[in-house]
């Protein structure tokens, strides 16, 4: 049985109490809805990727309370320490050396030197960290290759039962995963997400350079066929065609689309990308999606739109 338990303190120790049993709690974060494990016990770490269904090579984000306890886990270059000091806590996911002696699950970086390492600005995911006060390692709360959930009640659409609790804090502010840059050689672009990339790269002072090739030893495991819908995805679309629920963007898109955001604010379309993915995907039909700009959060928005249209 999958508890649900409320975002008050009474949620929170028990949520905080599952995961030092060693037991799997989903939590929101600003992003999406993670499932997490005490990064540090070896089991509880495999139960994510047996509930999930998930690749055993693809690695997990360790969530942190704060810079100091990530320091704890990671090595941090300038640039990596310059980064964490301006958008921690926040929708940032910065991929470092691991430190000596970390003492976390060698599952959770599935064999890689690194370690994904990022600090939810979330006010949930914050109170479950000040209360658990360790890392927790959590990929999105959802079924491998589905979507990502934004909300408890998307959570246990995908896994009740196979989870200990859903902590319910509401809608995911940012709506898409946070941004990936690896900082183990020059700082690299390795998934763009609820960051903008345009705002990375002032703070850095420098274009970002791109993931390695897929195959390399520091490539993240990302899958072409992701965030899938039941139903094919066409992108791109200014005329849809009988039998397609259209999801829009903008205010050229028809009337009856479900708009992404009607004044074409790339904020509120990232918020509400994966509920409308959902909802598109309920009504049976194929799903046709009208173009979003490649922008700001554009580029995250594209991205999840494009592996959702993946052959698969
Ligand atoms: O917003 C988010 O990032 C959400 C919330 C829950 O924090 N988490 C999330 O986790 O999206 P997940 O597991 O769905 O995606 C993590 C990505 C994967 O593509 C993984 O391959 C990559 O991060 N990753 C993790 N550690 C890595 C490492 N050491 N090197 C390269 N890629 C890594
Ligand atoms: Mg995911």
């Amino acid at each position: 049985m999958t508890e649900r338990l409320a975002a008050d303190t009474a949620g929170l120790a028990r949520a905080a109490e599952l995961l030092t049993n060693g037991a799997l709690v989903a939590f929101p974060t600003e992003t999406v809805y993670g499932l997490g494990a005490d990064a540090r016990q070896g089991e509880a770490v495999a139960r994510i990727y047996e509930a999930k269904g998930r690749p055993s090579f693809n690695p997990l984000i360790v969530h942190v309370a704060d810079l100091a306890m990530a320091e704890r886990f990671g090595r941090f270059s300038p640039d990596a320490r310059r980064l964490a000091d301006a958008f921690w806590p926040g929708p940032l996911t910065l991929v470092v050396p691991i430190a000596e002696g970390a003492g976390l699950s060698d599952l959770v970086s599935a064999g890689l030197p690194t370690i994904g390492l990022r600090v939810p600005r979330g006010e949930t995911a914050q109170a479950l960290m000040r209360r658990f006060d360790g890392p927790i390692a959590a990929p999105s709360a959802n079924p491998s290759g589905k979507i990502s959930p934004t909300r408890a009640s998307h959570v246990l659409d995908g896994l009740d039962g196979r989870i200990g609790a859903v902590l319910d804090g509401g809608p995911a502010e940012v709506g898409v995963e946070s941004t990936i840059i690896g900082c183990y050689d020059q700082p690299r672009l390795l998934r763009p997400g609820g960051l903008p990339v345009e705002i990375l790269e002032e703070a850095l002072g420098q274009p970002l350079a791109p993931a390695p090739a897929t195959g390399s030893p520091n490539a993240p495991g990302q899958l072409a066929s992701h965030y899938a819908p039941g139903a094919p995805v066409r992108l791109n679309v200014s005329a849809p065609v009988e039998g397609e629920c259209l999801i829009g963007f903008g205010p050229d898109a028809p009337r009856d689309a479900l708009n992404l955001s009607v004044s074409g604010d790339l904020v509120e379309a990232a918020a509400n990308l994966f509920a409308f993915l959902r909802k598109a995907d309920a009504t049976g039909q194929r799903i046709a999606v009208w173009p979003v700009p490649h922008h700001g959060l554009g580029l995250a928005i594209n991205d999840r739109l494009a592996r959702a249209a993946a052959p698969r």
